[in-house]
């Protein structure tokens, strides 16, 4: 179930809400709006400032107690210093949809100052995101044990205009990132190749677009030998999702989304350690930002032409799995030894990016949860970002933008060396050093005549453990980066 999100013109202090939600700074005093609700609240508010109980800092919260009118309870949440004012509010505003979730508030109101159309969509985006949990695969608590979930959320403004504004895009975005969230936590006996194909099918008849599906077969006919040579040790049928928004003029050069959907990496022969090896039903979440972005850009029926594409498919060790050793040949006709099976995601995105070549894109940028190692480089902070120096900053200010911070890396040409095969034109492992940026260095090597730009999500797709505003699992990266970049090219 999805949160309702509306705007609208209510004073804080007179709003009828279980919960009312305030967003404030550290200098923060009552005037103005926060008159009427300090009134309400019989002075809490004010003498809460005055004595500091409440600072306004960073993931600070209190809860003050309602009046006998307006809101119910009041949570105070602080911005903090420092962030830029949209990443503190989306930030405040997720703490404070997550906390209304554990009490069980089933609706907030929520109030900071001089919010602009911008303002309420990340204020939005927050308060869904603080609000997602996946429950699907749980039995419900008793019924005199349930908390109602957070069902709606009220946005107070000043500009009904800008509320509205805001709530249309913040809308989409939050429905994109359930999306992306909702796969990613899917168990990968659920969230399958064919699964994924169904889930892109259905975003295309709600919003208009074209989804085309390979099969092994297809991709047999298109010589896919690096994506298949992955696909081999499953009996499940690997999919090639493409999904089309022609919301731009004819003819017009789309902008590439590609995603890894790898729907469980087991290592294949090259098996991974037991210890933690369920964290990979993850390894598609590349794939799932990639139609959680096509949800958002599709609701806003934004005026561009945007082609997603997905290899979805699972790693898995059989007698018929592709050996360490093993030469392949890719779409492209490359030859590829294969080092290590593990090294999976290149290998599918390899055809992939060479297949998006078809469609003679603007730009084309992949996701993929590709390597360990650039969770060693830049831990669960930021993704890693490769390519072509131009776009590379156009997505670095995308991500910045949407709250998901990327950080460059290189791409030089010595780092090729690493990769350099005795018996095929390139190796899919340069072992340990840089293993990021080999990587990277390897899809370099299947890219069309296209700009390119490749993020690692590896550490910022999904949490480890359960963070402030960020419960443990999936975090919808790279929705935001993905939305952001294409609204960034609308006109
Ligand atoms: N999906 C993994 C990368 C990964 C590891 C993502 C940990 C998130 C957390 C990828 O397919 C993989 O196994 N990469 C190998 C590459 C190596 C064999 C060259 C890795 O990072 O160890
Ligand atoms: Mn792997
Ligand atoms: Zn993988």
């Amino acid at each position: 179930m999805s949160i309702e999100l509306s705007a609208r013109r209510a004073d804080p202090g007179t709003v009828d809400a279980p919960l009312l939600i305030v967003a404030l700074g550290p200098d923060a005093v009552v005037d103005g709006a926060l008159r009427g609700l300090d009134a309400a609240v019989s002075g809490a508010l004010g003498r809460s400032l005055i004595r500091r109980d409440f600072r306004g800092g960073r993931d600070e919260s209190l809860h003050l107690a309602g009046g006998t009118t307006g809101p119910q309870r009041v949570l105070l949440v602080g911005l903090g210093k420092g962030a830029s004012p949209l990443d503190a509010i989306r930030r405040a505003a997720t703490l404070g949809g997550r906390t209304a979730r554990r009490m069980g508030a089933g609706s907030v109101a929520f109030w900071s100052p001089a919010l602009d159309a911008r303002g309420v969509e990340v204020a939005a985006i927050g308060l869904a995101a603080g609000s997602w949990e996946f429950t699907e695969t749980k039995t419900a608590p008793p019924a005199d044990e349930r908390r109602a979930p957070l069902a709606s959320a009220t946005i107070l403004v000043d500009d009904e205009k800008a509320g509205a504004e805001g709530i249309r895009s913040g809308r989409a975005l939050a429905n994109g990132y359930a999306l992306a969230k909702r796969l990613g936590m899917m168990p990968g006996n659920l969230c399958t190749p064919d699964y994924l194909a169904e889930t892109a099918r259905d975003i295309a008849g709600r919003h208009g677009m074209k989804a085309t599906v390979l099969g092994r077969a297809e991709m047999e006919r298109e010589k896919m030998g690096s994506f298949l040579s992955v696909a081999q040790g499953t009996p499940q049928d690997p999919k090639l999702i493409v999904l089309e928004h022609r919301g731009g003029k004819e003819g017009e050069a789309p902008v590439a989304l590609v995603g890894k959907g790898l729907c469980f990496d087991s290592g294949g022969i090259s098996i991974k350690p037991a210890q933690g090896m369920e964290w990979m039903k993850f390894d598609m979440c590349g794939a799932a930002g990639v139609l959680g972005a096509l949800e958002a850009i599709g609701e806003l029926k934004l005026p561009i032409n945007v082609v997603g594409f997905v290899g979805a498919t699972t790693n898995m060790p059989s007698g018929t799995a592709v050996k360490p050793g093993d030469v392949v040949q890719a779409m492209n006709g490359k030859y590829i030894e294969i080092i290590n099976t593990d090294a999976e995601g290149r290998l599918v995105l390899a055809d992939v990016l060479s297949y998006a070549a078809r469609f003679k894109p603007a730009a084309v940028i992949d996701a993929a949860t590709l390597t360990g190692a650039c969770v060693i480089a830049l831990g669960h902070t930021a993704t890693g970002v490769f390519g072509d120096e131009t776009l590379v900053d156009e997505v670095l200010a995308a991500g910045k933008r949407s709250g998901e911070p990327g950080w460059p890396l290189p791409l030089w040409e010595d780092y090729k060396d690493l990769i350099k095969s005795d018996v095929a034109d390139v190796k899919n492992s340069g072992g340990r050093p840089a293993g990021s940026i080999t990587a990277a260095m390897f899809l370099k090597e299947f890219i069309g005549d296209y700009p390119w730009v490749h993020l690692d999500i590896a550490g910022t797709a999904y949490a480890e453990s359960d963070l402030v505003i960020l419960p443990k699992g999936p975090t919808g990266t790279p929705v935001g980066t993905f939305f952001e970049f294409v609204r960034g090219r609308v006109s």
